[in-house]
């Protein structure tokens, strides 16, 4: 059984200030959509577009297997928020790394 968090209000779980994740998933069926390649680069341009930046948080940018969403992907999820973001494309990261790695808005135009 699951305990109640409510004890743990104070207490931080979080090593990295965001943590995000972008599926990489790739699938020999072709029949089926994966994010794959599309998803590496756009993991790819996040990281590149966050070097620009010289803000003193602790991200991490990691590939993720399959996040379930694979007709809408490439998919991306944020943490801590829990921001979804899909069909996200190489052109929306600057606006990503900004509002929502850097900042903490969500950006309605990229849910499903
Ligand atoms: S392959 Fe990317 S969400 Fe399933």
């Amino acid at each position: 059984m699951f305990k109640k968090l409510s004890n743990l209000e104070n207490i931080s779980f979080n090593k990295y200030d965001k943590h995000v994740f972008v599926c990489v998933n790739s699938r020999i069926d072709l029949d089926r959509t994966s994010c794959g390649d599309q998803g590496l680069k756009l993991r790819g341009t996040i990281i590149e577009g966050l070097r620009k930046y010289s803000y003193n948080l602790n991200i991490r940018i990691n590939k993720s297997g399959c996040l379930n969403e694979c007709k809408l992907g490439p998919a991306i999820v944020i943490y801590p928020q829990g921001f979804w973001y899909y069909n996200v494309e190489l052109s929306d990261v600057p606006e990503i790394i900004e509002k929502s790695i850097i900042g903490d808005d969500y950006i309605k135009r990229l849910k499903r």
